[in-house]
């Protein structure tokens, strides 16, 4: 007989949340499903304008979320990212790590401060919030961190992605020894491999691509023609799998990576 009811599994009342790069796309997405599970959540993200109005938003339907200007290469963002969360509620039991950019370069065309920037944002990020995250987690028993990674990080998408795929990589490697690391704490930690998600910096390396030439609009419009289930995705298909993970309805999971593509990484 099962201990907990469905709707139990997935209610996070009283669950604190962070989300980074939760002003738009993806991570905006799982704030949604974090806030409407019970959630209270902050929003850290450099996009000031869009993520004070997301969280504006919220509070005038009465939910406890809130904006944290942050830059999650910058341990120094970081640190007070979670000191203030603390603060401000009490407690830390979940963070996403989803900020992250995707510019496309051929490695021969690539200077150094393309490579660093890419590492900090995407890679530096993770370590950081994990760090920070797990150290104010330990007050608390249990806790759960989400990586949002992606099919990046098992097998190429395409070229130009080199620098990412890289990182990306990097973020299921640490992944996977952080959740060692930690289980004995009870902190979970897991992530997720999105295939092709219809968003806001999706469109804008599109509509690059159209403006700096053909072979990058190429490489998208051959991406999308291989995906199985014939579409991109939507944020809220990722974020499902979010609130999934965040729940209890996955308690015995660790270390694991989602796959979440539509398929592209059966063709
Ligand atoms: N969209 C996809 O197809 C796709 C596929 C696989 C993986 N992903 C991953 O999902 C995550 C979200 O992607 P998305 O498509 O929603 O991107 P997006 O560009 O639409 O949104 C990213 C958010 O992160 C924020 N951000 C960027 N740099 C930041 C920084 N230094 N500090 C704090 N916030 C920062 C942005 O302001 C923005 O709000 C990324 O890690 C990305 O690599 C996306």
């Amino acid at each position: 007989m099962p201990s907990k009811t469905i709707a139990q599994l997935f209610n996070l009342t009283g669950k604190v949340a962070i989300v980074t790069g939760g002003s738009m796309g993806i991570g905006y997405g799982i704030v949604r499903r974090l806030v409407e599970a019970g959630a209270k959540t902050v929003i850290a993200d450099i996009a000031v304008k869009e993520g004070e109005a997301k969280a504006r938003g919220f509070q005038q339907q009465g939910k406890a979320v809130t904006f944290i200007k942050t830059d999650v290469s910058a341990e120094r963002d970081v640190k007070n990212l979670i000191a203030k969360t603390v603060k401000q509620y009490g407690r830390l039991d979940i963070l996403v790590n989803n900020a992250g950019i995707f510019p496309t370069k051929p490695v021969l065309e690539m200077d150094l401060k393309f490579w660093e920037k890419i590492q900090a944002v995407n890679l530096r990020s993770v370590f950081l919030g994990c760090r920070e995250a797990a150290r104010a987690m330990a007050k608390n028993p249990g806790g759960v961190i989400i990586n949002v990674a992606s099919i990046d990080a098992l097998h190429p998408s395409m070229v130009g992605l080199a620098a990412y795929d890289a990182s990306k990589h990097g973020v299921w490697g640490f992944t996977k020894n952080f959740a060692l690391e930690v289980a004995k704490q009870s902190i979970r930690v897991n992530a997720i491999a999105p295939g092709g998600i219809s968003t806001e910096g999706v469109e804008a390396m599109t509509k690059g691509a159209v403006k700096t030439g053909a072979a990058m609009n190429e490489s998208i419009k051959a991406f999308t023609a291989k995906i199985p289930l014939g579409r991109f995705g939507e944020p809220d298909e990722i974020a499902t799998v979010a609130l999934f993970l965040a729940s209890d309805a996955s308690a015995y999971m660790t270390g694991e990576i989602v796959v979440v593509d539509g398929g592209v990484l059966l063709a």
